[in-house]
């Protein structure tokens, strides 16, 4: 048995590189619950879950009592290939994120009491929420990066409350937000006039461009895209129409548990064609808050072992972006479904 094989196998249905089975074997090593091994694995959820497949009829790997292992003979394979088991060197105090909370302990503790109220995660807009903490390590990063106080801040998308944060900061010029879902629009609404709060709310759906008023009028950009390809760009060629111009910032999440660095390039590719440069990608910045339809999302029926996640296990990457250039005229339309395309794994 040869890695390459494997690659060839997969690669039939999936982007997938031998560095890729390469990291889900030491995942093995290192991990034998289902979750974990996802989380450190790194690729698409739906790409493990066709290896596993592969791997599985060559007896490489095994599932017992809930657990997933290599066999011996799997282990085997893993050692020729001199793999070994995930070494992890993250800094303790600041979980990798390279920023913390410190200081901002009045925003923290009033944004906690408000989230205990927030609507609940719903599978008709794909959505699922980070930690409180993350949400406000956001709105810490884009203040430390100068794109908070005094700016015109837009939230596209807001299940993770970002706008209630920043607006609780008291330092941003503009806070609006648009999202497609009532309950999370009234529940922003309602907060934002109980805590004087100042947010614009409003209702769109990212599938067609933005209304006129809110092209080229704001700073920043934050938003926490759907992870298909059509649906990445629906949301950051919104996002960009958004922004004024050169030196405008935009934030967004980017995972590996539903997206290749094959998408990963494709995003990249077409961020800089429109105008702008990436300037941050700090690695599993957020972290999600296991939503309540994990056994209905759409990998459930692929995975290995069917077990509900009890610790975080999906994260992304938060991306930030400045403008050199204009990002150009936003006119398409993305029709129907864009949540789905074959790396989707939670919608
Ligand atoms: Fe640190």
């Amino acid at each position: 048995m040869e890695l390459h094989n494997l690659v060839e196998k997969v690669s039939k249905k999936f982007f997938i590189t031998e560095r890729d089975i390469r990291r889900i074997l030491s995942a093995l090593m290192t991990s034998d619950d289902i979750w974990e091994v996802i989380d450190l694995a790194d690729v698409p959820v739906m790409a493990l879950c066709e290896v596993w497949k592969a791997l599985e009829e060559k007896g490489l790997v095994e599932v017992s009592d809930k657990r997933v292992s290599l066999t011996a003979k799997g282990l085997e394979l893993a050692r020729s290939y001199k793999i070994s088991p995930i070494r992890s060197f993250t800094c303790k105090l600041c979980e990798g994120r390279g920023i913390t909370l410190a200081g901002l302990e009045k925003v923290e503790k009033r944004f906690k009491e408000i989230a205990k109220n927030r609507p609940e995660a719903i599978q008709d807009y794909d959505q699922g929420y980070i930690l409180e903490d993350v949400t406000l390590l956001r709105v810490a990063l884009m203040w430390q990066k100068g794109d908070l106080q005094g700016r015109e801040l837009l939230v596209l998308g807001d299940d993770d409350l970002v706008s209630i944060a920043a607006g609780l900061t008291g330092v941003a010029a503009r806070v609006t937000v648009l999202d497609i879902d009532d309950r999370l629009l009234e529940f922003i609404q309602d907060v934002s006039e109980q805590e004087k709060l100042g947010i614009e709310v409003i209702k769109h759906d990212l599938r067609y461009p933005l209304p006129e008023n809110l092209q080229r009028a704001f700073d920043t950009f934050i938003t926490d895209p759907t992870e298909s390809l059509r649906g990445l760009k629906a949301f950051l060629g919104r996002s960009l129409s958004a922004l004024k111009g050169p030196g405008s910032a935009g934030y967004f999440g980017l995972t590996r548990r539903e997206a290749s660095l094959q998408k990963w390039q494709a995003i990249q590719r077409f961020l800089l064609e429109r105008g702008a440069v990436i300037t941050d990608i700090l690695d599993d910045f957020n972290a999600y808050v296991n939503w309540p339809y994990i056994e209905t999302m759409c990998s459930w029926e692929f995975l290995p072992v069917k077990t509900i996640p009890k610790r975080v296990w999906y994260r992304s990457a938060q991306y930030r972006l400045e403008l050199l250039g204009e990002p150009g005229p936003d006119t398409e339309i993305y029709s129907g479904d864009i949540f789905f395309d074959e790396e989707t794994a939670t919608a």
